[in-house]
């Protein structure tokens, strides 16, 4: 079943660039125009949506803060992201005007339904993006849309959260589709360029060698940060949560902004940090920014492994090692800046002794609170 991989997680990462495509399926045309036939809230209502709360746990949390970017920079409607465990114990304002987007990989993750339970008692529309067909979330759902990841069978997610990044991605253009804003041209180039991005991932995958032996080269370390900014915050995020549950070391995220307020204190002699670097054209001030993180804490100790598109020729003095990813708008990189992520993390739990598929105390579907 593993198809000659070592394990299902090595496969499954494998597989992305399918998985990634096959959610895009019938969902883009070549015109940059985009039709969500299954997400059956009528479109008078969308337009109506002041208000957009995105609830899921763990990766799918992740895909949620990066679909705020989206949602909020493409349909200029408010957006709020909140871990589906907390949301349901609080007393969140909603109504009959707020979308609440649920994401689970398996649609059975208990605190998830109970906080699209929460919230469809307070009169929100639901809209689920979901993995598995005919799961509990789905059917609760006023609405679906399915990622098409195929089965996920290693108990850390990979290529379920890129197809989630997807289905956000095309919520958020629909939604600004639908609505009509200021970006209408924009969102038509972003439908064109989700179209190559299956390729990207594709050719992010062919030069992961050099990141496979420097995950071995550290499996000694006892931490690792990882740090970014705008979508590059969860995807550090999601780098330090790969890298907990597979790696079982200490891992954290930061947003670089934040370093200054404490997390800098952290850094000594030789200790690695990942750093995700955006994409240098476009939101320019927010690359110069994380360069001088970059430098910031190179000045302190760290040992820099730096994430960065190519060309980006601005990071080469303070990287002591430099991953390239594709260059893509700023909006779409962590479709193609997880990756690497993953495959570090992946490699270094092996080195480590670990069993990837399976870490201890983990289970894939979390259907107890
Ligand atoms: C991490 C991981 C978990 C799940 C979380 C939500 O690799 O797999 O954090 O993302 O338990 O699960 P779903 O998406 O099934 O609701």
């Amino acid at each position: 079943e593993k198809a000659g991989y070592a394990s299902f997680m090595l496969k499954e990462i494998a597989e992305q660039p399918k998985a990634v495509a096959d959610t895009l399926l019938g969902r883009i045309d070549g015109s940059g125009t985009l039709s969500l036939d299954e997400v059956r809230i009528p479109a008078a209502v969308l337009r109506e949506v002041d208000k957009v709360v995105v609830v899921a746990c763990g990766t799918a949390f992740h895909a949620g803060l990066i679909a705020k970017y989206a949602i909020e920079h493409w349909t200029r409607i408010p957006c709020e992201v909140e871990l589906a465990s907390e949301f349901r114990y609080r007393d969140p304002i909603l109504d009959q005007r707020t979308l609440v987007v649920a994401i689970s990989q398996s649609g059975e993750t208990m605190d998830t339904l109970m906080a699209l339970r929460h919230a469809r008692e307070q009169g929100a529309r639901v809209l689920a993006i979901c993995n598995t067909n005919g799961s509990t979330i789905p059917r609760e759902s006023d609405a679906v849309l399915y990622t098409h990841a195929g089965p996920e069978v290693a108990v850390a997610s990979t290529k379920a959260f890129l197809t989630q990044l997807v289905a956000c991605y095309l919520v958020a253009l629909y939604l600004g589709q639908v609505r009509g804003t200021k970006y209408g041209d924009e969102i038509r180039d972003v439908v064109r360029d989700l179209s190559g991005i299956s390729g990207a991932v594709e050719r992010v995958l062919t030069t992961m060698d050099p990141v496979r032996e420097l995950a071995r080269s550290l499996a000694h370390k006892n931490t690792v940060l990882f740090l970014g900014r705008h979508v590059g915050h969860p995807v550090a995020l999601e780098g330090a949560l790969k890298l907990k549950e597979l790696a079982y070391m200490h891992a954290e995220g930061f947003a670089a902004g934040e370093l200054k307020h404490g997390p800098i204190a952290l850094i000594e002699d030789d200790l690695p940090v990942v750093v995700v670097v955006p994409s240098p054209r476009g939101r320019s001030v927010l690359h110069d920014k994380i360069v001088s993180n970059i430098q910031e804490i190179r000045a302190r100790g760290a040992r820099t492994i730096v994430i960065a598109e190519e060309g980006d020729e601005a990071v080469v003095p303070y990287a002591d090692h430099l991953v390239r990813v594709p260059a893509t708008p700023t909006l779409l990189q962590p479709l193609v800046a997880t990756v690497p992520l993953q495959v570090f993390a992946c490699e270094l739990a092996t080195a480590r002794g670990n069993e990837v598929d399976q870490p201890r105390n983990l289970a894939k579907s979390v259907t107890v609170e």
